[in-house]
């Protein structure tokens, strides 16, 4: 049996490509999984570029396992991601122990890359970008929880002048419907409770229906509601320029639909939006959420946030911060700006001193935290339905279990909830979680 390490960097689209890169070495040899490098037969980094801090960590913990491979010339390296798309034949001039380098997109070919790597003794390259392909090769998703991430479709063609997924990750492209939903059907017959629609820009999906019409993000929802078992649905991450009528409407009509939404708006500044070229002004965003809040008064909303953009003035930081107060975000990422090399906004001049887009992270975090722990106490006393996901992290004697707004809610209980879908009553609220009581009788 092959031990295999594989350590992940950046967003929950990586996380899903990690596991996927195990599933298809799975399929040629029996492997475990093990958590740390030492005694590791293949080691894989899968990598995140979207932010220059996660790109220089890349190089620093490839030089960690460099022992391993010197102790051991018979273990494989491999590094896939975003990193490995930009820099390819880079990373092994930089890194000559690297075995394999491989892309988002040819995930699928790594069992075929390393066997290339063992019979030339030639480090192997490969970050073309066959879509297609890639979804053909993409063997069913395992079941690991009562929840599953689905990837309805890859890439972006947003080309947001800060960004460099549209360059790594390549344009947008979406699964056939057939496809999407023959997998949702079998997670939940295996059991899965939640699905979560996964894409860079899951509102951009257009796939290919059988009778060669075209179906739309709208439309999937209404689908993907109907399948028999499946009990939740989330979605992530959608744009606000194809934030669609229909799709607000799909609010008003599937209450498997949670009320959580991830909307990324990065400024409140109308002429910082225009320089990153995100297609809407707050005005417009503020207009989608007060659609759907007509529909969902509870509704929760996170967001990206980026602050000290080139050329961010005080005064359009200030309307960042009063947008979050108007729109009463929770739980939300905010993101210093990070000049990516190949991308427009890396060419503009850029003023504003470090120590000051800090200042501004923190300040941005204070407000959406005050909002985050304001909803958190809002919920005491309140019964959630929720999906019971494990043991919890804090205490190996309680139960951790997620409730439809994405707060995770600690709870005595029988691991045999695990999966299910359990009423729990709020008795505490924390910044990051809440306690509760279980409803029902566990026998
Ligand atoms: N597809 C999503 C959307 O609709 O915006 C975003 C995907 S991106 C990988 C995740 C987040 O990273 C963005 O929303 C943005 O806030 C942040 N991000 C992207 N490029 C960045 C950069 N150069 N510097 C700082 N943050 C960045
Ligand atoms: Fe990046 Fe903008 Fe697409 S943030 S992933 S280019 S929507």
């Amino acid at each position: 049996m092959k031990k295999v390490y594989i350590r992940t960097f950046g967003c929950q689209m990586n996380e899903y490509d990690s596991d996927k890169m195990l599933s298809v070495l799975a399929e040629n040899e029996e492997l475990e999984q093990v958590s740390e490098p030492e005694n590791a037969d293949i080691i894989l980094f899968n990598t995140c570029s979207v932010r220059e801090k996660a790109q220089e960590k890349v190089f620093s913990d490839l030089g960690r396992v460099r022992k391993f491979k010197e102790k051991n010339p018979n273990i494989i390296i491999g590094v896939g991601g975003c990193v490995a798309s930009q820099e390819g034949d880079v990373i092994v001039e930089r890194a000559p122990y690297v075995d394999v380098v491989f892309g988002p997109q040819t995930l699928h070919r790594l069992p075929q890359l390393i066997d290339d790597k063992k019979h030339t003794g030639k480090a192997q390259v490969d970050i073309s970008f066959p879509e297609i392909e890639k979804f053909d090769h993409i063997p069913a998703a395992k079941v690991t929880g009562g929840s599953a991430f689905i990837s309805i479709m890859e890439g972006c063609s947003k080309y947001c002048s800060f960004c460099v997924v549209p360059y790594t990750r390549g344009e947008e492209f979406s699964r056939p419907l057939e496809d999407v939903l023959t997998e949702i059907v079998g997670l939940a017959q295996q059991g899965v409770k939640e699905v979560n629609l996964l894409g860079q820009n899951v509102n951009a999906y257009r796939g290919e229906m059988p009778d060669g019409g075209i179906c739309d993000f709208a439309q999937l929802l209404r689908i993907v509601h109907e399948v028999p078992g499946i009990e939740r649905m989330r979605f992530t991450t959608s744009h606000p320029r194809e934030f669609s009528e229909a799709i607000i409407d799909c609010y008003r009509d599937l209450p498997k639909l949670v009320s959580h939404l991830h909307l990324p708006i990065q400024s409140g500044s109308d002429r910082v939006l225009s320089a990153m070229k995100r297609g809407y002004t707050a005005l417009e965003y503020k207009s989608i959420i007060r659609k759907l809040r007509k529909y969902r008064p509870d509704l929760c909303l996170s967001s990206d946030f980026i602050v000290g953009f080139p050329g961010e003035t005080e005064a359009e930081f200030a309307q960042t911060l009063k947008l979050v107060q108007d729109i009463a975000f929770d739980l939300s990422y905010v993101f210093i700006y990070s000049p990516r090399p190949g991308t427009p906004a890396a060419n503009l001049p850029d003023d504003t001193p470090n120590d000051e887009k800090v200042r501004r992270l923190e300040a941005l975090n204070e407000v959406i935290e005050a909002e985050t722990r304001r909803i958190n106490a809002s919920m005491v006393g309140t019964v959630q339905r929720c999906l019971v996901e494990g043991v919890s992290k804090k205490d190996p004697n309680q139960m951790q279990a997620r409730t439809a707004n994405n707060r995770v809610v600690n709870f005595v209980g029988n691991p045999r909830l695990i999966h299910q879908m359990v009423d729990i009553e709020i008795t505490e609220s924390f910044t990051f979680s809440l306690r509760g009581n279980l409803l029902i009788n566990e026998d």
